[in-house]
């Protein structure tokens, strides 16, 4: 009786859809037009401190480790701190070197990934200083932090995130932004930003607006038994975290790549048996990714391409999926809401228990 998903007929499509009205909530009260920034009241750190960082280090796992590798990507281009995601599972297993100067960030939906709280509890235990991303409100991960940024996606049931990751993906946005403005990042930049993440909620809301023209190329992805999510640089964690959504409620095997590395191994897998999704965002790398979807076509290998309309595709056979764009930086957020679609609505055709997938659990709080 708990369980409730309303209308819906699951917590993963109503968190899916709620994400205009959540994305908004973890921007309220944070941009600042004037200067081109955010304040982020629950850093507790000042100008100097932040200046202070020399290197940021993201902790997280499964989902939140992928929107940790996006979000590393905004806080390198932003503020131009070199930053890497790492998974919080492995990262105390190998004796990591701790540096006072660097910024360790911990990013988790419930808040009580046992992996993730260990890795933080690693940090401090070396003197680190540990910032949370967390959604749930006091919990263990958000109390061990030395402050942070709580995501206000509101209660997230499904074990596949979407709310809470897109979330995550703003809430790095917002830290990028406060670390770049106490740097070099101008108020040009800055200002170009802010209202980039003010279109964001609309647009997301643009793109689920499509949802029924993807229920077909999803069915048709569902009956795959494999298949890659391609994607370079800001599109690479889409692919990761596209293959990652598909596979945990499809069961389908779903493998994310480099569209760069294609060639240097996994272009022998494909033929009409094996289709790829490839993100080919309309930036610098949108003709070289096209070379690359020619490889494919040219093997029969089925194409779905999540791009955006100035991207032209010329004689590839591809389904194509248009996203509208935003600030290239902040891009791969509005890439990644047609593969949560794509993932629910393979696996609903498959007749899987969307919310609840087999030998998985929303945290995992034991070792
Ligand atoms: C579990 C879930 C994943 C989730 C991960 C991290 O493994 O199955 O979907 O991404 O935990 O959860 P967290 O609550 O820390 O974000």
């Amino acid at each position: 009786a708990a369980y409730d998903a309303g209308e819906h007929e699951s917590y993963m499509r109503k968190e899916i859809l709620e994400q205009p009205t959540t994305a908004q909530a973890v921007l309220r009260g944070r941009l600042d037009e004037r200067f081109g920034t955010a304040h982020l009241g629950g850093l507790d750190m000042d100008a100097r401190d932040l200046r202070a960082v020399r290197r940021v280090k993201i902790l997280g796992c499964g989902s939140a480790y992928y929107v940790g590798q996006m979000g590393a990507a905004l806080i390198e281009e932003l503020a131009r701190i070199p930053a890497d995601a790492e998974a919080a599972s492995e990262f105390r297993y190998r004796d990591p070197v701790i540096e006072p100067d660097t910024l360790y960030v911990a990013v988790s939906q419930s808040g009580e990934t046992i992996d993730t709280l260990l890795a933080v509890q690693e940090v401090r235990r070396k003197g680190g200083r540990c910032v949370g991303l967390v959604n749930v409100v006091g919990s263990a991960i958000a109390r061990e932090c030395d402050g942070g940024i709580y995501l206000h996606a509101g209660p997230e049931v499904a074990v596949a995130s979407t709310k809470a990751l897109t979330n995550m993906f703003l809430g790095f946005a917002l830290l990028a932004l406060q670390l770049g403005r106490v740097r070099d990042l101008s108020i040009a930049d800055g200002k170009r930003l802010v209202a980039g993440l003010e279109r964001l909620p609309g647009q997301i809301e643009e793109v689920l607006a499509g949802e029924d023209d993807l229920v077909e190329v999803a069915q048709q992805l569902a009956e795959a038994r494999s298949l890659f999510f391609i994607g370079r640089v800001r599109g690479f964690p889409v692919a990761r975290e596209g293959a990652q959504k598909f596979k945990e409620i499809s069961y389908r095997h779903a493998e994310a790549y480099q569209t760069s590395e294609l060639k240097h191994g996994p272009l022998a897998l494909i033929d009409p048996e094996v289709p790829t999704v490839a993100l080919v965002p309309a930036d610098e790398l949108a003709e070289r990714n096209i070379g690359a979807l020619h490889e494919i076509d040219a093997r029969q290998g089925p194409l779905v391409v999540v791009t955006h309309p100035e991207v032209d595709l010329g004689e590839i056979a591809a389904r194509r999926i248009d996203v509208p764009r935003n600030e290239p930086e902040l891009d791969p957020i509005l890439l990644t809401i047609p593969l949560q679609l794509l993932a629910y609505h393979a696996a609903l055709h498959l007749g899987h228990d969307i919310d609840k997938p087999r030998n998985l659990a929303k945290s995992v709080t034991v070792e």
